[in-house]
């Protein structure tokens, strides 16, 4: 059955592919988003790949008033909420902008959902929740541990959310921890697309490999790990995207809530990585060893059970389809605003 659904964050690097993997699943989407970490080009170029006219509104998540239009509007079955700040090092500059929209657009959103009598949500959480934790495998029951106000953030989201559904059984909240998002949408229209100088590994890689940058820093060669670099579990984005189409269903299937990981239950290392862009992109990809970055963690590796027992959730795609589906997006230079 076709859905009314919310997407705030819409425009950005997820959330942009899981309006397409919505839309293919036929429901009925309107996103929402500031712009403040999106171009506004996206619209055009989802519109391109769906070929359907998207309804795409400007405006904020913590703006009562423009939440209560759009429910009045669009009588929405569920909201898919993506929108939030999501930059480590930047939380621990501005906690305040984080705590503001990470924690109070939420709140401003369940408010605006209770009122509506829309109570089904789907809620980007993190890996990052479980700090540095004891075992990897990480499982869901592993506790939390805030490394920074982004971590915290997510945290008191999650926290939040469960005990609105303890307060009323009419919600149904899905809450998805995703491991290391990673590669683009096949068509080379969608991706990730930093402003700045990228942080995360795979979108720096990129940057080599197109020559705007001179080379990656490997942060440590001496962890406890097969060739002693960090070890992550880097999901597809079109996989994600689709984690969130199945969670949705499973929420208007069954009305109860769940909390999973969304990864694929491999680790790559730094190292792998870097030689897997190669292979995509056929270039030399200049790479020095250099210090441990601080507050890294040196293994993230999802226990995936959970989420194939509970959405029949699994992933589709590895590590070399995710570097040259990044490669392709990076170098289709017409595509970026
Ligand atoms: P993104 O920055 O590309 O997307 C977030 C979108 O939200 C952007 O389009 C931005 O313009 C919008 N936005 C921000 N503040 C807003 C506000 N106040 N009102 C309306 N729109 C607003 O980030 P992403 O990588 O697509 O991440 C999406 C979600 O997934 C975030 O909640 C993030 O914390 C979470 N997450 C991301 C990762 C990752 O590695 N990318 C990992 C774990 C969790
Ligand atoms: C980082 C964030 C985490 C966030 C996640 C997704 C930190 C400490 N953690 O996680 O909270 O949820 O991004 O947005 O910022 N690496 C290099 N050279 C680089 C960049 C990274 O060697 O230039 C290494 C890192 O040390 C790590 C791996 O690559 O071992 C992946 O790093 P990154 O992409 O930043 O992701 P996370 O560390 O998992």
């Amino acid at each position: 059955m076709p859905k009314r659904i919310l997407l705030t964050g819409g425009a950005g690097y997820i959330g942009s592919h899981t309006y397409v993997a919505l839309v293919e699943a036929g429901h009925e989407v309107v996103i929402l988003d500031n712009f403040v970490n999106a171009h506004r080009s996206v619209g055009g170029r989802l519109e391109r790949i769906t070929g359907k006219p998207v309804t795409l509104v400007e405006g904020d998540i913590r703006n009562a008033v423009t939440l209560a239009t759009l429910f009045a509007e669009h009588a929405f079955d569920a909201v898919v909420h993506f929108a939030a700040l999501k930059a480590v090092g930047e939380s621990m500059a501005r906690p305040l902008d984080y705590f503001d929209v990470n924690v109070g657009g939420l709140t401003t959103l369940l408010r605006a959902m209770e009122a509506a009598g829309c109570r089904r949500i789907v809620f980007s959480s993190s890996a990052t929740v479980y700090g540095v934790p004891d075992e990897a495998p990480t499982p869901e029951t592993a506790e939390f541990r805030a490394m920074n106000p982004y971590g915290q953030t997510k945290i008191l989201g999650e926290q939040m959310l469960d005990w609105l559904g303890q307060s009323n059984p009419d919600w149904a909240i899905g809450i998805l921890r995703y491991f290391n998002p990673a590669g683009a949408h096949g068509s080379a229209l969608i991706g990730e697309d930093p402003r700045d100088i990228p942080n995360n590994l795979m979108p720096f890689v990129a940057k080599v490999a197109l020559g705007e940058l001179e080379r990656i820093s490997v942060f440590g060669d001496d962890y406890d790990t097969p060739d002693g670099t960090g070890v992550r579990d880097y999901i597809h984005v079109e996989d994600l995207a689709r984690g969130h189409v199945l969670s949705l269903d499973r929420l208007f299937e069954s009305g109860d809530s769940h909390c999973v990981n969304l990864g694929t239950g491999r680790g790559y290392s730094v190292l792998e990585v870097i030689a897997a862009y190669k292979r995509a992109c056929n270039r030399d990809l200049p790479h020095t060893i250099a210090e441990r970055r601080a507050g890294d963690v040196p293994v993230y590796v999802a226990s995936a059970e959970k989420a194939e027992e509970i959405l029949g959730f699994r992933t589709e795609k590895g590590l070399d389809e995710m570097c040259a589906s990044s490669w392709k997006w990076v170098s289709n230079t017409g595509a970026h605003e």
